[in-house]
């Protein structure tokens, strides 16, 4: 889903890295930017890319900051900031975060939330993003949706609206994918009827939304 029109590319609360490694090897831009708040993993993490990536013909930089400060006014060009495995709550924090300290650049997201997503796009649909592209896929038994969104421009480009459930994620095209859909939607739906009867939560409309979704 990482295509080649950025500049920039933002592997925030990146860990050991493996996702801005990967792309740094397959040169998916001409700048990779590592982002993480803990001194010892950036410190760990840039030693290890000045071993592995001496001369490397995308150039990488490891920074050690709070996502939510991200410093992408300082760069030029078309920046895609990824965040993925941490919650969905924190997510919509730093998103809310960066668009609200660049709103007027066009930035693309792509974000992979721990649960919470179903808070996640609610804040982007408030917010007035759009979405490119949505996947759900299963690894160790997990369930992740990622997300592929921009953040508004006032140029009036034709805008894909982002569902409050997701829509691309439900369509299968192999029996494999179908159920793995299926998985999802009864996981997704248990856990908040589980919900509801544990704290008397009012999360109807959550549940009725879940349900009207047709695979
Ligand atoms: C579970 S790891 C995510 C790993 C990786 N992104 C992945 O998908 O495999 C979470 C990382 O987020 C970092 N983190 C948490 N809060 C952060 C913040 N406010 N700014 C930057 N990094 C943060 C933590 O230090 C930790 O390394």
């Amino acid at each position: 889903m990482v295509t080649s029109d950025y500049t920039h590319i933002w592997d925030c609360c990146c860990d050991h890295g493996l996702l801005g490694s990967a792309l740094l090897s397959r040169l998916a831009a001409p700048n990779i930017h590592f982002v993480d708040i803990v001194p010892e993993l950036t410190n760990k993490l840039e030693n290890k890319l000045q071993r592995f990536y001496p001369d490397s013909p995308s150039k990488w930089k490891m920074h050690c900051l709070d996502v939510a400060a991200l410093p992408i006014e300082q760069y030029e060009g078309r920046s895609l900031v990824i965040i993925a495995g941490v919650g969905g709550d924190l997510i919509t924090q730093f998103v809310n975060a960066i668009h609200q300290s660049h709103s007027a650049t066009n930035i693309d997201f792509m974000l992979c939330p721990v649960h919470h997503q179903f808070t996640l796009r609610q804040q982007l649909i408030q917010l007035d993003f759009s979405l490119k592209n949505e996947v759900l896929v299963e690894e160790n038994q997990r369930f992740y949706e990622i997300l592929l969104v921009s953040s508004p421009t006032d140029k009036g480009d034709k805008h894909s609206k982002i569902s409050p459930v997701g829509e691309l994620i439900w369509q299968a095209n192999t029996a494999e994918q179908s159920k793995i859909t299926v998985n999802y939607l009864n996981k997704t739906l248990n856990h908040f009827q589980r919900m509801q009867l544990g704290n008397n939560a009012d999360i109807q409309h959550i549940i009725d939304a879940y349900r009207s979704v047709s695979i």
